[in-house]
């Protein structure tokens, strides 16, 4: 199963109406993206909670490690950075930070709100080799500016 993303985005725009708290939002985020894709593996926000510092947040899948500072992993780069980071084979990444054995691709996007604020960031992990595409990368970074937009 491939996700719509167009009805994904409806349903989320629908569920989080007039919500502003980015934890409810972030949890309903997960829960909608995550079933809808047989490539979403491992779907979760690690959200920023000091300086350089991003934490577990809402998931779906198997346990994530807990504490990211902005120096480690997939999720710290696309925080410090600032961009996705689509990543086809989670090898070749230095410092790729393997939560699951069975990973083999990763997307990680920053989530922003409407005053830009880094909230933290949406990774989702895939047991598919390359298994994300410059569409993902834009569908799902509207997803999310849509969303969290008066988050805080
Ligand atoms: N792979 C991520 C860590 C989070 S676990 O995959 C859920 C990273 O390298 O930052």
């Amino acid at each position: 199963m491939r996700i719509d993303y167009e009805d994904a985005a409806k349903t989320i725009t629908a569920l989080c109406e007039g919500e502003s708290d980015a934890v409810a939002l972030m949890a309903t985020v997960v829960c909608e993206l995550h079933h809808r894709d047989d490539r979403f593996d491992w779907t979760g926000f690690y959200r920023v909670v000091a300086p350089e510092m991003l934490k577990i947040g809402p998931y779906q899948g198997g346990h994530g490690c807990l504490v990211i500072p902005f120096s480690r992993g997939v999720c710290g780069a696309a925080a410090r950075r600032g961009e996705v980071q689509v990543v086809a084979d989670v090898e070749t990444f230095a410092d790729h930070i393997a939560c699951s054995s069975s990973t083999r691709s990763e997307i990680v996007l920053p989530v922003w709100n409407g005053a830009g604020q880094l909230l933290g960031v949406l990774d989702i992990d895939s047991d598919r080799p390359n298994a994300f595409t410059q569409q993902d990368a834009e569908c799902l970074a509207s997803i999310l500016a849509n969303t969290f937009v008066d988050a805080s």
